[in-house]
This record gives structure tokens, C-alpha cells and sequence, in this order.
């Protein structure tokens, strides 16, 4: 199956491509986490993202699409994804959509997640991960103690808040979003792949939505 999950920033994208990882045993490929590792490791692809990733704005479109070619590339991909953050725009769209008919791997579903304007707010200055597994956590849902700390590792490292999870950044990740990535809510629907999902409420309720909305989703085939 390959999916992309649509979503503004904080609308549990991440959280729920981890458990349709579980579930149907393809990988997540999250361009948000490929760029922060890279940015971490200080690669020259890194230095290069780092600016825009702190301001809020996108990552230029050369960068982002050259991971997504190199990850595409790679053998866990050929029974399926799940991109998770990518594509954010109508170029990176239409790039997508080339890669994958030269690979003759179609799109199955797109999904968007949609999230109240607060609970949005609210989930993302909630946010910690823990810096040694990546892990993410939130303060208000997860009982994690003060400091809160990472209960899945042994020495129980203290989770720490995303540089870009800061609220005037945030505004401006809402802004992208709204003016760069929800439009292609519209392309995808034209094309019979959205599947709206009603993302408030507990994780596993979302994620019982998620599963009702692609099970029994066909395969589409090059020909199709
Ligand atoms: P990216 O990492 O993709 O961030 P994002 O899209 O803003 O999404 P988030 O990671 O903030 O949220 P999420 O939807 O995954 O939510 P999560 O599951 O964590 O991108 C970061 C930056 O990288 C961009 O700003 C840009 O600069 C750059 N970038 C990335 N991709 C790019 C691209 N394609 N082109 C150009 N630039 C790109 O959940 C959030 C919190 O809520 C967590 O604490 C979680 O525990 C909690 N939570 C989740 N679900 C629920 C629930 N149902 N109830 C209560 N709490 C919940």
C-alpha cells in the first residue's frame, strides 16, 4: 500500500504513520525526520535546511526531493509507504507523481487528518521527545513525571521540546500549511485518492478511523 498522510503541523501525523508501520509492515518515511537527522549530523544537506526548518518556512524543493528520489530508491519501499509530511506543495506534487509512474508504483490513498485550530496549539506545546530513541511523548496526555522523562529507555533520558515547536514559529508553520499544503487537499481529490479523517479525539480512536478509511483500500496497479 502506498499512502500519504496529510495534516497540519501537529495534527498526529507521525503518531499514526507509526501505527500503520506496525500494522501493514511498510516503512514511514517522514521528510520532517530525514531533514532532522540530517540537520543533527551536520551534513551539508543539513546546514542547508536548517535555516528555513528554524524559521518555520519549507525546505527548498531540490533538497527535499533529492531524499525523497535516494529513499524511494531503497528496497523496504517495493511492498509500499507511507509518506508522512511530504508533499507539501503542488511542485513537490507533481514530482511525486513522475517518480512514482517512472517506478510504476501508484498512489492508493492520500489521508488527511483534520484537527481543531486549538487542539492543534494544544498537542504541539505539549510536545517532548526523548533525544536518545526519538520517541515522542506529550506532557498533557502521558504521564511522564518532572522533569518529564523517557519511560521506554533504560536510564530514562529528559524529553526535550522541538527548536520549531516555539510558538511564533508554529504560527508561521500554520501559515505554510494553510497557503502551501492544504490546496492539495483539492488536487487529490480530483483525482479520487483523498480520504478525509476526523483526527480529535484518543489515538487509537483516530487510528480505528485511519484502518476503516484503507482497509479493503485496492492496490492500484501502473495501469490503472
Ligand atoms: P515535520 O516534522 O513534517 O512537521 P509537521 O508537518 O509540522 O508535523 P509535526 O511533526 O509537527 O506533527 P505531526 O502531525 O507528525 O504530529 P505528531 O504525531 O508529532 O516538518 C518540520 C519542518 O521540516 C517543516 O516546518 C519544514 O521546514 C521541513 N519540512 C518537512 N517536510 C518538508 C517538505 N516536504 N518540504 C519542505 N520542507 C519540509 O503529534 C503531535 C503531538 O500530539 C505529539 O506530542 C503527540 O504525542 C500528540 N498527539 C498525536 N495524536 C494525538 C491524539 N489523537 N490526541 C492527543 N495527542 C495526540
Amino acid at each position: 500500500m502506498r499512502i500519504v498522510l496529510m495534516g497540519a503541523p501537529g495534527a498526529g501525523k507521525g503518531t499514526q504513520a507509526q501505527r500503520l508501520v506496525e500494522h501493514f509492515g511498510i516503512p514511514q518515511i517522514s521528510t520532517g525526520d530525514l531533514l532532522r537527522d540530517a540537520v543533527a549530523r551536520g551534513t551539508p544537506l543539513g546546514r542547508k535546511a536548517k535555516a528555513a526548518m528554524d524559521s518555520g518556512a519549507l525546505v527548498a524543493d531540490e533538497i527535499v526531493l533529492g531524499m525523497i528520489r535516494e529513499r524511494l530508491g531503497e528496497p523496504d519501499t517495493a511492498r509500499g509507504f507511507i509518506l508522512d509530511g511530504f508533499p507539501r506543495n503542488q511542485a513537490q506534487a507533481e514530482a511525486l507523481a513522475t517518480m512514482l509512474e517512472a517506478i510504476g508504483q501508484p498512489l492508493d490513498a492520500v489521508v488527511l487528518l483534520e484537527v481543531d485550530y486549538d487542539e492543534i496549539v494544544r498537542r504541539i506545546s505539549g510536545r517532548r521527545s526523548c533525544p536518545s530513541c526519538g520517541r515522542v511523548f506529550n506532557i498533557h496526555t502521558d504521564s511522564l513525571g518532572t522533569p518529564p522523562r523517557c519511560d521506554r529507555c533504560a536510564d530514562h533520558p529528559i524529553l526535550v521540546q522541538r527548536r520549531d515547536d516555539q510558538e511564533a514559529t508554529v504560527k508561521r508553520r500554520l501559515q505554510v500549511y494553510e497557503e502551501q499544503t492544504r490546496p492539495l487537499a483539492q488536487h487529490y481529490a480530483a483525482q479520487g485518492l483523498l480520504r478525509v479523517v476526523q483526527g480529535d479525539g484518543p489515538v487509537d480512536e483516530v487510528t480505528a478511523r485511519l484502518f476503516s478509511v484503507l482497509e479493503g483500500q485496492p492496490s492500484r496497479t501502473a495501469q490503472e
